[in-house]
């Protein structure tokens, strides 16, 4: 195991627009996702981005099977993606509760595209593309934004909705479970 320190919001290299993977089959790109699972897994989040642990390339990692902290959510496989780009398949935004590591212990609703098609590269430096929607599509876009140097707080339309969970929770406004990154 190797669990990195995760970046919190507030540290300028998260801010930054990171740049593309361009070498495969490399130790260092095996000990980095290595290390983007083992801190993701660490934290029972759903998705984590390589720049959340200092690393300004353009990979994330998201997925699980059951994930307690979202026992409702839908299934979404565990992936690599790397070189991440994303096509909208229609107008749609939901708006959902949506949480981050890089900003402990706060909620917001965050708009998101309902329906996207995803492409990039997956650790073998291999291409493959999805279709998705609702909670995956959001898990995708909260990870890529990450890549472009976005958190979900510059997302979020109502900042009136941007609050502690514990305080959020215990005030009845916070239902649904909330997209964790
Ligand atoms: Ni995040």
């Amino acid at each position: 195991m190797a669990i990195q320190k995760i970046l919190r919001i507030g540290e300028p290299s998260l801010l930054e627009k990171s740049s593309p993977i361009t070498e495969f089959n490399s130790a260092w790109l095996d000990a980095l996702v290595q290390n983007l699972w083992d801190t993701m897994a660490a934290h029972r989040g759903a998705g984590l981005a390589a720049p959340q642990i200092g690393v300004n390339r353009r990979i994330v990692v998201f997925g699980f099977e059951h994930n307690e902290r979202y026992p409702d959510a839908p299934e979404i496989p565990l992936t690599v993606l790397i070189n991440p780009q994303i096509e909208l398949l229609g107008e749609a935004m939901d708006e959902q509760w949506e949480g981050c590591l890089s900003v402990p212990d706060m909620r917001a609703k965050v708009p998101r595209y309902r329906q996207i098609r995803y492409r990039g590269l997956n650790a073998q430096g291999e291409a493959f593309s999805r279709e998705v929607e609702g909670f995956h599509a959001r898990v995708v876009q909260h990870e890529c934004d990450h890549l472009d140097g976005v958190l979900y707080p510059q997302r979020v339309r109502d900042l009136r909705t941007l609050g502690f969970r514990e305080d959020l929770e215990r005030s009845g406004q916070l239902e649904t479970q909330p997209c964790d990154d």
